[in-house]
C-alpha cells in the first residue's frame, strides 16, 4: 500500500477542503463483521463453478492468497499477485478471459472506470466483475487527492457513471466497504441523474447513495446471484 508523506497529506487536505468540498456528514453502514470479500468471492466461485480469477491490485495478497480457484491472475505494479504491471499495462496485451474479476487497484474514478471497461472485454459469458471500496462513509475517506491512510477513494463515481448505461446491470452490496457487482446484461434499473459526474460531490452521494449505487444487502445479493 502506498505510503503517504506527512507534508503531502496536509497540503492535499487543505487543497481539498478549500477548493473542492468541505462537508461534515458521516454515514453509518452495517458491514457484517464475519462476511467480506473473501467469503463473497468464495460463494460466487462455488455457486457458478468458476475457474478463472483476476485480481487488480493485490497488495500483500491478503485476498489473492485466499481465493480458492483453479487459475488465478493477480496484477499489481508494486507487490503481491503474479504479474508486476499496472492494470493498464496488463489489459493492453492480455489475451486471457476470466469468470470473476476483483477490481481493487488505484481507487480513483477515471482509473476504476477504465478497469471496469477493460474487464468487460475479457469477461466470460455469465462472468462477474466486483469493485471494492464503493461505499466511503465520510468525505475524507473518498477525497481525491488522498489525505488519509484509511481510504476508499471515489470508486463510487465509476458505479454512478456506469449505472446510467443500458448494457450493464450493477448493484452494490453493503459488505466490506461496499462491493460493486457488475454483470454484462441489460440494465434492469437505469439510474437517471441531472448532474455530470465531474460535478458530483460527496454531499450528493451522502444524500442519494442508496439510489446511486443500487445498494443491496447480502441476503438480497444471494437471491440475485
Ligand atoms: C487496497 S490495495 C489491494 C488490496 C487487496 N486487493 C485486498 O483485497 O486486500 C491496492 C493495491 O493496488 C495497487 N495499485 C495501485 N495502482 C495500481 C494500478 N494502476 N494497477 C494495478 N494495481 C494498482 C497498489 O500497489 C496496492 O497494492
Amino acid at each position: 500500500m502506498e505510503k503517504l508523506n506527512k507534508f503531502q497529506k496536509i497540503i492535499n487536505k487543505i487543497y481539498y477542503l478549500l477548493f473542492i468540498e468541505n462537508f461534515k456528514g458521516k454515514l453509518k453502514f452495517n458491514f457484517p463483521l464475519n462476511y467480506g470479500r473473501i467469503e463473497l468471492i468464495d460463494y460466487l466461485i462455488k455457486k457458478n463453478k468458476y475457474t478463472d480469477y483476476l485480481e487488480i491490485g493485490c497488495d500483500k495478497d491478503q485476498l489473492f492468497s485466499r481465493v480458492d480457484i483453479k487459475n488465478k491472475t493477480g496484477v499489481d505494479p508494486v507487490s503481491g499477485g503474479n504479474i508486476r504491471k499496472t492494470s493498464d499495462q496488463f489489459f493492453s496485451n492480455n489475451k486471457k478471459k476470466f469468470d470473476i474479476i476483483f477490481i481493487d487497484g488505484l481507487h480513483i474514478y477515471k482509473q476504476v472506470k477504465k478497469d471496469i471497461l477493460n474487464s468487460i472485454d475479457c469477461l466470460n459469458d455469465n462472468g462477474l466483475i466486483l469493485v471494492h471500496d464503493c461505499m466511503p462513509d465520510s468525505l475524507s475517506k473518498q477525497a481525491v487527492p488522498r489525505y488519509r491512510m484509511q481510504w476508499n477513494g471515489d470508486a463510487w463515481k465509476a458505479i454512478v457513471d456506469l449505472r446510467q448505461s443500458n448494457e450493464l446491470d450493477i448493484f452494490t452490496c453493503e459488505i466490506d466497504q461496499g462491493i460493486g457487482i457488475i454483470r454484462k446484461s441489460k440494465n434492469t434499473s437505469i439510474l437517471q441523474i441531472n448532474k455530470p459526474i465531474k460535478k458530483l460531490k460527496f454531499k450528493d452521494y451522502f444524500e442519494n447513495y442508496k439510489l446511486y449505487l443500487r445498494v443491496i444487502s447480502l441476503e438480497e445479493l444471494k437471491k440475485i446471484f
